[in-house]
């Protein structure tokens, strides 16, 4: 294999990246960040591979969600709050439905770059670049907020470092007491449409939390009790950014991308030949692929040997993003693939991505369709026996109006009242717990079938 080093995808090809007019200005900025200090540490990325092996051991859950694309506008404490504490709400969802360990990694502090459909974006006759992330144009429709702006990648990383800060802040400052995460639900569950569904699960924590209590398990002594993780991912998309915070970790010598603990390529970046998985492969984080409708058993297998050539458990997460109605076409073959080449990998669903549709002037995605592609995922994993490892979401702890149905049955009509994403519609607060319900389910029901399974061919 060819010699890799932080900046051999340069001489590749590349889709997906803008045009920057000033190439001096760019390259002072890669300049700059390249001195900046990481986001995040290499042996927190080798922890979270550690966790992602025990996913691939089905052990444990992997629960990753986010924005789609985070923005400048947006961010402020509470909409992190926000997201924090749905995101442990659903954590705590499936940690006792399923008894086992979830592991919280966002899609946050560091999602700023979109790959998009078309170069070029027309409205009413005017045609424009289209936005990419704030982290490279501005979403305004005028030619000068369009122009890629190199300056960008410097608020983006502050901003990904301020983010980062109150995450850990909320994750070990007390606020992610799971006694605070279960008292959230008992709101929930008492405002939810359909809360007869999920009092029980609700009752049975609350026991669960009182008999913890008695036996002398508090919060008070006992950290893990008080004290969570959770890590950062994001779309490798913009490489020169990525490659100025790669950096050599003093322990092991390896090359760490310093951004986020694992990044992941997208649909549309992952040939084999090109630039995205060309860095992809060097570094030594965890990493994750987008695998989709066009993906093959031998394309697959493939990148696999590209992404993970020494077959390491938790290097790798296949994140399947194939729509409700296909799922259960292409998946089977794929899984088949993997498991009889023998390769340690991660199955993940993101239920989103091949569920998008058009409402008028809005792009949605039907939430049922969202939720019948996670129940295929299962049903396709429980038929091949293997484990359907974790779920990919496009989330927001925010009231927002983006998908339609769900327990409040939103309407197309009723998608302007709040829709405010800067790029793909994301479930609302509410919208995700009820997937945590859901896998929650699912889980504990393949739990028992395999329970009862071991039980008759013993
Ligand atoms: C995304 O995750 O926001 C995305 C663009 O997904 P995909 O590459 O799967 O289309
Ligand atoms: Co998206």
């Amino acid at each position: 294999m060819e010699r890799w080093s932080p900046d051999s995808w340069r001489s590749k090809p590349i889709v997906q990246v803008p045009t920057y007019s000033d190439p001096e200005a760019l390259a002072d900025v890669e300049r700059q960040i390249s001195t900046f200090p990481p986001l995040v540490f290499a042996g927190e990325a080798r922890k979270l591979k550690k966790l992602l092996a025990q996913v691939c051991a089905g052990e444990a859950f992997l629960l990753q969600g986010g924005d789609c694309a985070e923005s400048f506008a947006e961010h402020s404490a509470d909409n992190i709050r926000d997201f924090f504490r749905v995101f442990l709400q659903m954590a705590v969802v499936m940690t006792f439905g399923a008894a086992m360990p979830v592991v919280k990694l966002g899609r946050i502090a560091g999602q700023f770059a979109k790959p998009r459909s078309a170069p070029t974006e027309t409205i009413d006759g005017v045609e424009l670049p289209s936005y990419r992330g704030d982290i490279i144009n501005d979403i305004a429709f005028t030619p000068e907020a369009r122009e890629p702006d190199p300056r960008r990648q410097l608020m983006s990383y502050r901003q990904s470092a301020a983010t980062l800060n109150l995450l850990r802040a909320f994750a070990t400052g007390g606020y992610a007491n799971l006694e605070n995460a279960h008292r959230w639900m008992l709101g929930f569950v008492k405002d939810s449409p359909q809360s007869d569904r999920y009092e029980k699960l609700a009752n049975q924590i609350t026991e669960t939390l009182g008999f913890m209590r008695a036996i002398g398990l508090d919060p008070e002594h006992h950290h893990e009790l008080r004290q969570t993780e959770i890590y950062t991912s994001h779309e490798a998309l913009l490489l020169g950014y990525e490659q100025a915070l790669t950096r050599v970790d003093s322990t092991s010598g390896d090359h760490y991308a310093t951004s986020g603990h694992l990044l992941w390529v997208g649909d549309r970046t992952r040939q084999p030949d090109h630039a995205h998985v060309e860095f992809l492969r060097g570094i030594k984080n965890p990493v994750g692929l987008k695998c989709g409708p066009t993906t093959t058993p031998d394309g697959l297998l493939r990148l696999i040997d590209l992404l993970n050539p020494a077959n390491e458990a938790g290097r790798l997460t296949l994140i399947a993003r194939f729509g409700a109605e296909k799922v259960g076409d292409h998946l089977p073959q794929l899984i088949r693939a993997v498991t009889r080449e023998g390769r340690k990998v991660v199955w993940s669903c993101d239920p989103m991505h091949g569920n998008t549709v058009k409402a008028g002037a809005y792009k949605t995605r039907p939430f049922d369709r969202v939720m019948q592609e996670i129940r295929s995922f299962f049903d396709v994993h429980r038929a091949e026996g293997t484990y359907a490892g974790g779920v990919h979401l496009e989330m927001t702890g925010s009231n927002v109006t983006e998908c339609t149905g769900g327990a409040r049955a939103l309407s197309e009509a009723d998608l302007r009242s709040r829709y405010i994403t800067y790029c793909d519609p994301r479930l609302n607060a509410e919208q995700a717990i009820e997937v945590a319900f859901l896998i929650a389910e699912k889980l504990k029901k393949d739990r028992a079938a395999a329970l009862t399974e071991a039980n008759a061919a013993e």
